[in-house]
Formats: structure tokens, C-alpha cells, sequence
């Protein structure tokens, strides 16, 4: 098997667990966060950079890298990894959401979903067989089944449909795919519906996939929601695989997620916001842009041992914000995503020395203050 899941530490209070991700391009402690590169880059980030604050494995997308600059020019290039020199391992989505955001661009048929590009408008086609062989070109460590994530509010009967349609999509991902060297993870489905969730669990359980994904969640809901949807569907996967929870990067919902037993996180917000002029820090977001800032000589966070912190204030940053330099954005990318992957790091710690329970009542009550 190319990618397997090792089991380290189950915590004996909740569904929290340690483990370890065995790919072809390393060994990765979870649970993780996986930064997001869709267009073949973390956005502002070397592969060095990366890797000096720990990311073991990142996300990319089969859409974006389709169209632009085409599977076929990747894999000619030697595949992803060599073609955007990262040797650590590398997860791709499907292409299904991404084209599912297109709205009205786009047209689902049982065969797959004819779409018009976001850039040029010109169309195309994507169905499980082709999501798939793209991503085998690729060459992505984890490729995920072509499914379409149930928007949110879907009434129980649209809901029901196309669930049992993404599994059939999953089945034919699952017939195409034949590279050995790569894992395809099937993805939960079933809206906001314990039924359907358990469903869609159930058909794909048996399908016998490496790694499970839960989708269709962190799409508008309240975070209540998304969390008793967790709390339903998780225990339906097998505890021997890793479980993979889509979209899901901000650090209340990340304690959330591996309490429910979620082993592997990733978003474009620590990035996105980091562009922003937005940063995490254990006191919950910090606008550097804001004039409070403006003769405040601290680091972002005291806490934190980033680059950015270790040389840098919020006044520094501030005035690289408000001047429109490119150093800003990397300075509070590199601090998000070293927040991120060391809080990732600090939870599996608690989870090893069974005080779990503990760090996520201090985080939370530090977070939400
Ligand atoms: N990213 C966030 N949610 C989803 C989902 O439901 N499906 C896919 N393929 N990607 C996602
Ligand atoms: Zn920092």
C-alpha cells in the first residue's frame, strides 16, 4: 500500500488520536495541517520555507493545475513534486468542489460535469475517470474521488441524490485509478443529513478505500452543526485509516476536528487572511493593519518562535502593510502557517501525554476571550 496509517496514541476521553502518515515521499506525524497550494505554490512560500516550519505535506488542486498549466505539461515535467520542487508529500483535491463553486458556469449529468473555465470561459469537461487519470499524471502521494459537495441548505431528496451519485463517482475513480504509488481517498458526503451521512459512510466503507475524506461540511452551517455532523460520522470510518476533514483551518474548529477523531485538516484561510493583513495568535485574530499597531514594538504573537516573530514587530509589519511591500504578506504567512503546524504539533503532544481534554479547555478559553 502506498500510503498507510499508523496508530500511535488514542486518547482514552474523547476521539482524539495520534498517528503517523506513511507516503512514498516521507513519514508525516498527524494529526496535520496541510497547507494550501493551489496553482502548484503556497502562496508567497518556498519549498525551504516550508519545510523549516515543519509542513509535511500540502495540498493542491486537479482544477486549477488542469487548466493551467495542464496535467500533461506536469507530468512531462517529471510530475508535481519535481515540477514545483517539493519533495515532501503532496495531497490533491479532485476538482469537484472547485467546479461546484463555479455555479452557474457549470452542468452535472451522471457522466460528470461540463464547466466553463473561471479564466477564459472556455469549456470543459471533468468526470470521475478524467479527475482521475489527471491526478495520475500528477503523480499527488493522496489523489481524492471526484464527488460533488452538497451545498448548504439542500433539501433531504437533492441531498439524497447526489450523495448516491458521488458514490457511484467514487466507485468509477476507484475503477480508473491504477497507480500503486498513490492513494485515492474516497469523501463522505450526505449534506447535513445523519441518514444520509451514514449512507454515504456506509457504501463507501465497503468500497474499501486507503483514507476517507468527510466533505460538504464548513460550507455555511453553524459551527454546531458541522460539529454534531463530526460527531455522527467519524465513528462510522474505519479506526485503522486516516479520516481527512476538507476545508477546516481555523484553530477553534481544528481542536474541534481532532477531538472527533479527524486526523488530517486543511484551508486556504491561514494563507488567505495572512494576505490580509490577519494573524493567528493563542489570543484569538490580530489585524496588524490597525492603527493600534502602529507603535507597537512587540512580535506578533510572544509565544511564537517564527521567523517573522523572532525578528520582526507589529509596527515593522504594519507599515509593510500599509506601504503595499510583498515582504508583509510573507512575514504574516509564515507566521500563520508556523502557527498552525506547531498548534497541530502541541495538540498531538497533549494527545500522547493524555491531556487532551485539558489543552482544549485552555485553548479555548484563551482563544474565545
Ligand atoms: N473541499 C472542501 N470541501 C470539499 C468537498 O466536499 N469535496 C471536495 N472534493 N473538496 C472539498
Ligand atoms: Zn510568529
Amino acid at each position: 500500500m502506498s500510503v498507510t496509517y499508523e496508530l500511535v496514541k488514542k486518547c482514552s476521553k474523547t476521539g482524539a488520536r495520534a498517528g503517523r502518515l506513511h507516503t512514498p515521499h516521507g513519514t508525516f506525524d498527524t494529526p496535520i495541517f496541510m497547507p494550501v497550494g493551489t496553482q502548484a505554490t503556497v502562496k508567497a512560500m518556498s519549498p525551504d520555507e516550508l519545510k523549516d516550519m515543519g509542513a509535511g505535506i500540502i495540498l493542491s488542486n486537479t482544477y486549477h493545475l488542469y487548466l493551467r498549466p495542464g496535467h500533461e505539461l506536469v507530468a512531462e515535467a517529471g510530475g508535481l513534486h519535481k515540477f514545483m520542487n517539493w519533495d515532501r508529500g503532496i495531497l490533491t483535491d479532485s476538482g469537484g468542489f472547485q467546479v461546484f463553486s463555479l455555479g452557474a458556469l457549470r452542468k452535472i449529468t451522471e457522466e460528470g460535469v461540463t464547466f466553463r473555465s473561471h479564466i477564459d470561459g472556455s469549456k470543459h469537461f471533468l468526470s470521475p475517470e478524467k479527475a482521475t487519470k489527471v491526478q495520475m499524471a500528477l503523480g499527488s502521494d493522496i489523489i481524492m474521488a471526484f464527488d460533488e459537495c452538497v451545498p448548504f441548505p439542500a433539501e433531504h431528496d437533492y441531498a439524497r441524490k447526489s450523495t448516491e451519485r458521488t458514490t457511484r463517482w467514487a466507485e468509477r475513480c476507484r475503477q480508473t485509478h491504477t497507480r500503486a504509488d498513490q492513494a485515492l481517498f474516497g469523501i463522505v458526503q450526505g449534506g447535513m443529513y445523519k441518514d444520509l451521512r451514514t449512507m454515504s459512510a456506509n457504501d463507501l466503507v465497503s468500497l474499501d478505500f486507503p483514507g476517507y475524506a468527510v466533505g460538504g461540511l464548513s460550507v455555511g452551517e453553524p459551527k454546531t452543526l458541522m460539529y454534531e455532523m463530526l460527531e455522527h460520522t467519524v465513528p462510522l470510518l474505519p479506526e485503522r485509516k486516516p479520516r481527512y476533514l476538507m476545508g477546516v483551518g481555523t484553530p477553534d474548529c481544528l481542536v474541534e476536528g481532532v477531538m472527533h477523531g479527524i486526523d488530517m485538516f486543511d484551508c486556504v484561510f491561514p494563507t488567505r487572511v495572512a494576505r490580509n493583513g490577519t494573524v493567528m495568535t493563542n489570543w484569538g485574530r490580530l489585524v496588524v493593519k490597525n492603527a493600534e499597531y502602529a507603535r507597537d514594538f512587540r512580535p506578533l504573537d510572544d509565544k511564537c518562535s517564527c521567523y517573522a516573530c523572532r525578528n520582526f514587530s507589529r509596527a515593522y509589519i504594519r507599515h509593510l502593510f500599509k506601504t503595499d511591500e510583498i515582504f508583509g504578506l510573507r512575514l504574516t504567512t509564515i507566521h500563520n502557517l508556523h502557527f498552525l503546524l506547531n498548534f497541530m504539533s502541541k495538540m498531538r503532544t497533549a494527545i500522547i501525554e493524555e491531556r487532551f481534554l485539558d489543552f482544549r479547555q485552555e485553548f479555548l478559553a484563551q482563544y474565545n476571550r
